[in-house]
């Protein structure tokens, strides 16, 4: 071995021996870098060409099954469920959470399609696919259920998992066409809301497979009054959907 090769040798394992020192450690279980969920811009997603609006925290560690889209209620929009920590929840327990600003609310403009039950069918229905969501989970306060019900019946299958929050609409469809399903389903609701709580609860639990919780001390947001609780029954459905 000349002495340029041996000089080389040592450059080398020189080389090595600093990028070993310099590698991080592997990382313990419970720290991690925490990314803010962001927005993004989806272009072209409505009839009239304007973007849907999204925020999206990634899942930090591997990606668990379900995937979780937040709709929001009328004085709401998806800085709401960051604003509540639910998105940074629900990534940090590993599963992946998007939350839309549905049209004519936070940063997406209005648009006609929504006019029509199978007009905002369609819109969720684009927005699945556009995001490449597979196992959805479908979390629908109030005013959503608009957009949430007349997906359910005709885009069940495509459902995870659907948790209801005191949704409106459910009075547009019949008992039958609850029975038809089989998505598994968590009814949330507010001890104290005894219009929409109520009134939605009495069509979904034609749901064949549900389970009812009702959030004590709280009214019909009731994900804002209680957010422990909220997100602890959130992550125990769907800790346990298969
Ligand atoms: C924002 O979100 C997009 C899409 O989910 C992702 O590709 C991008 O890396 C994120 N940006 C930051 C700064 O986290
Ligand atoms: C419920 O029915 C009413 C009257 O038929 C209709 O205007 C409304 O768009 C329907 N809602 C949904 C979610 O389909
Ligand atoms: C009902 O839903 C639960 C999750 O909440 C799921 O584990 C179970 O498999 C479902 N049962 C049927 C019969 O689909």
């Amino acid at each position: 071995m000349s002495r340029y090769q041996a000089a080389l040798l040592g450059l080398g394992l020189l080389f090595m021996l600093l990028l070993y020192v310099g590698l991080p450690a592997t990382p313990e279980q419970n720290s991690w870098v925490w990314r803010d969920p962001n927005v993004t811009v989806l272009a072209g997603l409505t009839l009239g060409n304007s973007p849907i609006f999204y925020r999206e925290a990634l899942p930090l560690h591997r990606a668990r099954r379900a995937e979780v889209v937040l709709l929001h209620g009328k004085a709401f929009n998806s800085h709401t469920w960051e604003q509540l920590g639910t998105l940074q929840l629900l990534s940090q327990r590993g599963y992946r959470a998007v939350a839309l600003d549905l049209p004519g609310f936070g940063n997406s403009a209005p648009s006609k399609e929504t006019n029509t039950e199978a007009g905002r069918a369609e819109l969720l229905e684009r927005v699945l696919r556009e995001l490449k969501v597979q196992n959805a989970v479908l979390v629908s306060p109030s005013l959503s259920g608009r957009y949430a019900l007349p997906f359910l019946m005709q885009g069940h299958h495509q459902l995870h998992g659907f948790v209801p929050i005191a949704p409106t609409s459910t009075r547009n469809y019949t008992q039958e066409q609850f029975w038809a399903l089989k998505t598994p389903t968590l009814i949330l609701y507010g001890e104290l809301d005894h219009t929409m709580g109520q009134e939605s609860l009495r069509q979904l639990r034609h749901l064949p497979n549900h389970s009812v919780v009702k959030l004590h001390n709280a009214g019909h947001a009731c994900y804002l009054h209680q957010p422990k609780d909220f997100h602890l029954v959130l992550l125990d459905f769907l800790d346990h959907l298969p």
